[in-house]
């Protein structure tokens, strides 16, 4: 495995005004004060991502989009597409969380046309993967996952920065987590089915653990091999806890 900095991504879902903003100015003058040792980016829901643009603006504070629609333009009442999300000041956009992939059918094949459209508007994909909990039981997780990143990440990935988030769905917004056993086992099923896809060296790009992660957990899960970082919802909403996290990427 290469070793590169870790990617702490945070997910706001549908939470967030334009008060939360104040957590993004606690967070950045933090990390003024002292850097982290990792990438930090942070996804907040369309409506934000202008202002929270301009917030960290001369910050190392990255932004990103949780969805974008494939299609460039049209007749969607209601989507963001990725130059939207581009125009308004992100550089990531996340594709493909369960939360979507459940509540709006998305398939992997749509997961993929987004990615493609992410990447020719000049956004970074964050591509989440994970398993249901009738899944792991069934001892189904890693081909569940291997099947997702082959089908959801398209070859256009080979030439231009992403990552995958693996995130067990029963582990999202539960506080139950995967042993670190099972997060390694499932990690490194996916590195090798990002090579088998993509070739090198798109296939060391880093792979992001999602799912019930807290400052108290973090620096356990974050020393996992093949871990590179971690996508995290509710502990990204309040800038103590997150830097709580962030503090213990190295
Ligand atoms: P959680 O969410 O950290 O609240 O479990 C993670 C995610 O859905 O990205």
């Amino acid at each position: 495995m290469k070793q590169s900095v870790k990617l702490i991504a945070g997910n706001w879902k549908m939470n967030g005004l334009a008060a939360s903003l104040a957590e993004v100015e606690t967070l950045k003058s933090r990390l003024a004060e002292e850097p982290a040792a990792c990438r930090v980016a942070l996804c907040p829901p369309a409506t934000l991502i202008h202002r929270l643009a301009q917030t960290v603006a001369h910050s190392a504070i990255e932004v990103g989009a949780q969805d974008c629609r494939a299609e460039t333009s049209g007749a969607f009442t209601g989507s963001v597409s990725a130059a939207m999300a581009r125009d308004a000041g992100a550089t990531l956009v996340i594709l493909g969380h369960s939360e979507r992939r459940q509540e709006f059918r998305e398939s992997d094949a749509l997961v993929a046309a987004k990615a493609v459209a992410a990447v020719e508007t000049g956004l970074s994909p964050i591509v989440c993967v994970g398993e249901t909990l009738a899944q792991r039981q069934a001892g189904q997780a890693v081909d569940v996952v291997r099947t997702q990143v082959m089908q959801s990440l398209p070859l256009v990935l080979a030439a231009t920065p992403f990552a995958v988030a693996y995130e067990p769905v029963w582990a999202i917004g539960t506080g139950l987590t995967p042993t670190l056993e099972q997060i390694e086992e499932v990690h490194r099923a996916v590195r090798a089915a990002m090579i088998e896809r993509l070739g090198l060296p798109a296939g060391w790009m880093p792979i992001l653990y999602g799912g019930s992660v807290k400052p108290d957990n973090a620096a356990e899960i974050l020393a996992v091999p093949e871990v590179g970082g971690a996508l995290v919802g509710g502990a990204s909403l309040i800038a103590a806890d997150f830097l709580g996290i962030i503090r213990r990427a190295s």
